[in-house]
C-alpha cells in the first residue's frame, strides 16, 4: 500500500467503516468529521529537555503530529523516544519545554486527565492485566470515559447495568477489530504473545484517543506478523485517528507512516517525508552499525 498524505488526500471519515461490520465499525470508527481538519497540528511538542541527573535524555526536539496521520519517531537505542512518550503522557515532567494537545498545554496533568484529554499510548514492555481477560482489560480502558460514580457501581443502578452492557458490546468490537475476538474470555496472560501486543491497543482504542501512541509495538515480530500489524495501523489511521508510531526498525516505518521525525543522542536529527529521511545522509550514518531487526 502506498503512502497517503493527509494533507493532500481527502480522507472521508468513513473510509474503512465501508468494509466492516456495522456494529463493528460503530464503535471503532464512530462519527469523526475529521476530513475538513486532517492536516492541522493536533499536537506540539515544544522545545522539551529532559535530564536524568547528568544525562541528557532529550535536548530541545520539537515537532508537531498532524490530525490524521500516522507519524514515525524513529532512532537508535537510547535516543529518547521512549522518554518523548513518557512525558507526553505525564510519566515524567520535562525539564523545559511544553507539550501542547489541541492547543492546551498538559503540562502539570496527571496521567488519567491525559488520558480523558484524548492521549492513549501503548507500552515497549507489555502492560496487561494478566489476572483478567481480555475482554476485562478493555472494558478497563472504556471505564475510564463512563459516567457512573462508584457507588453507583457498587448499587448496580440501573444506568450502571445499561453502561455495563453497552462496555461490553464495545469492549467485543474492539477485539474483533484488532483480530482477537476468540481470546475474549481468556486470561490475557495466557494469550499469545502477539494477541497480547493486539490487546493493548484494544484496551489504548476504548479511551477513544484523538492521538495513538505505539511505542514499538511490531518488537519482537517476524516479518509477517510485522506486516499484519501495520496493515492494523493503517486500518485504525483510516478510521479517523491520529498514530505516533515509535519503531525501531527504520524499513517497516518506512512503509507505513507520512512523515517521521528521527531522534539521536536526545536530539532531534531531522524531520520529513519517508523518502527525504531514507535518503538523508545523517540519518543513514545514525542508523550504521545498528542491528536491522533489533528487538531492544
Ligand atoms: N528513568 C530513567 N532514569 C535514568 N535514565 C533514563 C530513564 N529513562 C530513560 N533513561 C535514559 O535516557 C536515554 C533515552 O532512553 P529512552 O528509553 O527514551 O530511549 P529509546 O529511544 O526509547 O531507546 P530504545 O530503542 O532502546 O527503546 C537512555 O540513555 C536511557 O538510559
Ligand atoms: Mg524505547
Amino acid at each position: 500500500m502506498s503512502n497517503q498524505n493527509p494533507t493532500s488526500s481527502a480522507a472521508p471519515a468513513d473510509r474503512a467503516a465501508r468494509d466492516m461490520d456495522p456494529a463493528i465499525a460503530d464503535v471503532v470508527a464512530p462519527e469523526r468529521d475529521i476530513a475538513v481538519e486532517v492536516g492541522e497540528n493536533i499536537m506540539e511538542i515544544k522545545n522539551l529537555s529532559v535530564k536524568f541527573g547528568g544525562l541528557v535524555a532529550l535536548d530541545d526536539v520539537s515537532f508537531t503530529i498532524k490530525r490524521g496521520e500516522i507519524l514515525g519517531l524513529i532512532g537508535p537505542n537510547g535516543a529518547g523516544k521512549t522518554t518523548c512518550f513518557n512525558v507526553m503522557t505525564g510519566v515524567y515532567k520535562p525539564t523545559s519545554g511544553q507539550v501542547l494537545l489541541e492547543g492546551q498545554s498538559i503540562g502539570g496533568k496527571l496521567r488519567h486527565q491525559i488520558t480523558r484529554l484524548g492521549l492513549a499510548r501503548t507500552f515497549q514492555n507489555i502492560r496487561l492485566f494478566g489476572e483478567m481477560t481480555a475482554l476485562e482489560n478493555v472494558v478497563v480502558g472504556l471505564d475510564a470515559r463512563h459516567k457512573t460514580s462508584v457507588v453507583g457501581a457498587l448499587l448496580r443502578l440501573p444506568r450502571h447495568r445499561r453502561e455495563e452492557r453497552t462496555a461490553i458490546e464495545r469492549g467485543m468490537a474492539l477485539l474483533e477489530f484488532v483480530g482477537i475476538a476468540d481470546d475474549a474470555a481468556m486470561l490475557s496472560r495466557h494469550l499469545s504473545y502477539g494477541h497480547q501486543r493486539r490487546l493493548e491497543i484494544a484496551r489504548a482504542l476504548a479511551t477513544d484517543p484523538k492521538v495513538l501512541c505505539l511505542d514499538e509495538p511490531a518488537a519482537g515480530f517476524n516479518p509477517a506478523e510485522k506486516e499484519d500489524l501495520m496493515a492494523l495501523i493503517r486500518a485504525i489511521r483510516s478510521d479517523g485517528y491520529t498514530v505516533l508510531l515509535i519503531e525501531h526498525d527504520m524499513k517497516l516505518v518506512m512503509g507505513v507512516t507520512d512523515r517521521i521525525v528521527v531522534l539521536e543522542f536526545g536530539k532531534k536529527l531531522a524531520d520529513g517525508l519517508p523518502v527525504e529521511i531514507r535518503n538523508d545522509p545523517r540519518v543513514v550514518a545514525a542508523y550504521l552499525g545498528e542491528p536491522e531487526d533489533d528487538v531492544a
